[in-house]
């Protein structure tokens, strides 16, 4: 697939530039044509000269020539290099060259060039853990995508800081299958500007969408209540994803669920009980997609008491009785067209039990997640999920949001086979 492919490789400057390096010299393994643009920031990490002795070429870091007199005819090279890309990749992609090219800034060759590219760009984000979390961070990622950039998630691992989280540059093998892909099924979007498949946004965007979140209580008295330790991370998750793709969100939350920190677009109704939550859900259920990330109690006592319950009066056994199942009840009202999807928390046989939930609730799809698994589960920011459906199983891991995009994009705006 590589054989005889133009490559722009773009380096900015993270610790991470020299495994470009090594990018460079399996892309020309694989047979591509490789050129190499850095910014100045680069330059400090890995020297310009190793990329011009590995690819035979200039390096250029500025728009105008780096030569002492500034005369030359081959100021318009960022054009010519934009003509002849199949391919311009950016890695690593710090957050202030990720900030550049969203805004369309065009101060560096590598910049001026991503603009004048005619072929796809894949942007590899790498940088620290709390970057890549930052508000503007994912302002630009979603701005990215939304633009028409592929993005690369980066890995989690140890990172340059010492610690651990999110943004590491995957490795190059993964960065050059992502690159394959891209290239087999979208060969020239930009030159054509036909699209091969809907992008996200395109499929999102007007349909309206319910996302529930959090814990449901079940009081026994006005102090005491039956719940679980969701914090209605990956559901707001999942509302701040969808409506980031023109979705029209209406996010049932926990009433001990905040949602200050989601965008004034997602409408958000607060819940109770199961049942304050199932009659929430009835009033909505005609919309286009649902997806049922509550984590709803399954049991309920017989008895609720107005009054708190003295300890000295209190009757120590607690009868309970079922609650209605929402996400059951759902799949057998749905109206025609609607996608259903469901969440299922295991401590064991994960597959088994999101395969038999999906059919036995009439859901489309069921994200699987995996209590057991590292970094997964209640109140963390990431996860790791799989995602069920009739005909293909996928896992996806990395930040709540992350989890929740790639979730969106393979039900709504999946890939074609290669
Ligand atoms: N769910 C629901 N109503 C319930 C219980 C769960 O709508 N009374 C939904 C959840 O929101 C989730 C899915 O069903 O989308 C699976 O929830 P889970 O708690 O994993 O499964 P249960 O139905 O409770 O089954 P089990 O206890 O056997 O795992």
């Amino acid at each position: 697939m590589m054989r005889g492919k133009h490559i722009v490789i773009g380096v900015t400057g993270g610790i991470a530039a020299y495994k470009a390096v090594y990018l460079v010299r399996q892309l020309q393994e694989a047979g591509a044509e490789v050129r190499v643009t850095m910014t100045e920031a680069a330059t400090r990490f890995v020297a310009g000269n190793t990329f011009a002795a590995l690819t035979r070429h200039d390096v250029p870091v500025h728009i105008f020539p780096d030569n002492p007199t500034g005369i030359s005819t081959n100021w318009t090279q960022h054009i010519h290099w934009g003509e002849w890309a199949d391919l311009m990749v950016i890695a690593p992609c710090t957050a202030n060259s990720l900030a550049k090219i969203v805004h369309g800034f065009s101060d560096s060759m590598l910049t001026t060039t991503v603009l004048a590219a005619r072929c796809p760009v894949l942007i590899c984000p790498t940088m620290d853990g709390e970057m890549y979390r930052a508000p503007s961070t994912r302002y630009n990622l979603n701005k990215a995508e939304e633009l028409g950039y592929h993005l690369l998630t980066p890995d989690h691992g140890y990172l340059a800081s010492g610690m651990e989280g999110v943004g590491r540059l995957p490795d190059t093998d993964v960065i050059i299958d992502r690159m394959i892909q891209i290239l087999e099924v979208a060969p020239s979007r930009r030159v054509s500007g036909e699209k091969v498949t809907p992008t996200l946004r395109e499929v999102l965007t007007g349909k309206k969408m319910l996302v529930t979140c959090g814990p449901t209580r079940e009081y026994l008295d006005p102090v005491r209540f039956l719940s679980n330790p969701s914090t209605g991370k990956m559901g707001m998750a999942m509302a701040a994803a969808a409506a980031a793709h023109g979705a029209e969100v209406t996010l049932l939350h926990s009433d001990s669920v905040s949602t200050t920190a989601l965008s004034p677009s997602i409408r958000k109704l607060a819940f109770t009980t199961t049942e304050d939550l199932f009659r929430q859900v009835k009033t909505h259920a005609g919309c286009d997609i649902i997806i049922m990330t509550a984590a709803v109690s399954d049991f309920r006592p017989v008895q609720t008491h107005s009054q708190k319950v003295k300890k000295a009066e209190a009757d120590l056994n607690v009868v309970l009785e079922r609650t209605p199942d929402i996400l059951k009840w759902l799949g057998e009202h749905r109206k025609n067209g609607q996608v259903l999807i469901g969440f299922a928390m295991e401590t064991r046989d994960l597959l088994k039990q999101a395969r038999e939930k999906r059919i036995r609730k009439g859901a489309d799809w069921i994200v699987a997640n995996d209590l057991a698994a590292d970094g997964s589960g209640f109140a963390f920011d990431t996860n790791q999920v799989v995602l069920v459906g009739a005909h293909s199983e996928v896992h996806f891991e990395g930040t709540k949001y992350d989890v929740s995009r790639n979730v969106l994009h393979h039900i709504f705006a999946p890939q074609p086979p290669l």
